[in-house]
């Protein structure tokens, strides 16, 4: 679309950019910042709606965020976002404020996400998933979307926003996309722009870690783990939260796996005062750990 998308602020106004709307509808939630990696998520709501309306929301969902976390200094550049949006053709941009998501203050009634929220991510941030499921479920009923696209990259996000679908019959096509990488292999976030030039330098350790995950996943999950552990040892400034290897569902792996069985190697660390995520696939070979000298 030349002229960029239409902007909606309020429920009322999304509701009428989208009443006739032909086609099945596409959404992206996102918290704003965006950057290449939010881009490619819109290109494959795209393949998947065809012609149908994008839809993309742009909200800091407060709800998600703990009281020491970076609610206030999360970035905010909405003009730079549009012009994201603008790029990618998406038909609508929701932009609502906080008294508009949640009117009257925090909602009383909320998802509550399981047992797959306490663990990894969920141990740091109690809470968390509760806001995150929270607010999809309520932009769900907003957007109506019939395909909504998440990050590969919040892999837990992902997973428990699979789960509240399936279990909720919400009825929407869960898509997860492919992380973005700089060259180095950092995963594009919108957090990254905290880094100073060192910590950005460190920063790449994350997935250097996960990398000789991958590569020792030939000769099983503890050689996988192993592997990633001697190159964190190996590396600096980095303040490791959780480095585990699970199935591909987050549950625990057995400790026979057949070769060929799908696991994930999952990070998160502090460099310097920024929190980063990131997670890799791994394909599991035979159990034994390669000779010591190799
Ligand atoms: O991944 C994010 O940006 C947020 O957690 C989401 C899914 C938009 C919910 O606020």
């Amino acid at each position: 679309m030349s002229s960029g998308p239409a902007l909606a602020s309020t429920r009322e106004e999304l509701a009428t950019l989208l009443a006739d709307a032909r086609g099945p509808v596409g959404f992206v939630p996102t918290m704003g910042a965006l950057h290449e990696g939010h881009a490619s998520l819109l290109r494959v709501a795209r393949e998947h709606i065809g012609g149908g309306p994008l839809v993309v929301s742009i909200f800091v969902n407060p709800l998600q965020f703990g009281p020491t976390e970076d609610l206030d200094r999360y970035p905010r550049t909405l003009d730079a976002d549009l012009e994201i949006c603008a790029r990618e053709g998406v038909d609508v941009v929701f932009v609502p404020s906080v008294d508009e998501v949640y009117p009257g203050g925090e909602p009383q009634v909320t998802i509550q996400p399981g047992p797959l929220a306490k663990v990894l991510e969920g141990r740091t941030r109690p809470g968390h998933f509760r806001g995150v499921l929270t607010v999809i479920a309520k932009l769900f009923g907003l957007v109506r979307p019939e395909v909504a696209v998440f990050g590969q990259k919040d892999y837990q996000q992902l997973a428990l926003i699979r789960r509240m679908v399936v279990d909720l019959n919400m009825g929407v096509e869960v898509v997860g996309a492919e992380t973005v990488r700089e060259e180095d292999g950092l995963a594009l976030s919108s957090r990254n722009r905290y880094l100073d030039p060192d910590q950005r330098a460190q920063a790449a350790t994350l997935s250097r870690v996960l990398r000789a995950a991958q590569d020792a996943a030939e000769y099983g999950a503890a050689s996988a783990l192993a592997a990633a552990r001697a190159e964190l040892r190996a590396a600096q400034g980095v303040d490791l939260d959780y480095l585990v290897v699970t199935d591909p569902d987050l549950g625990a792996l057995p400790d026979d796996v057949p070769p060929g069985t799908e696991a994930r190697a999952l990070i998160a660390a502090r460099v310097g005062s920024t929190r980063l995520i990131d997670n890799m696939p791994l394909v599991l070979g035979r159990a034994t750990a390669p000779p010591k000298d190799s």
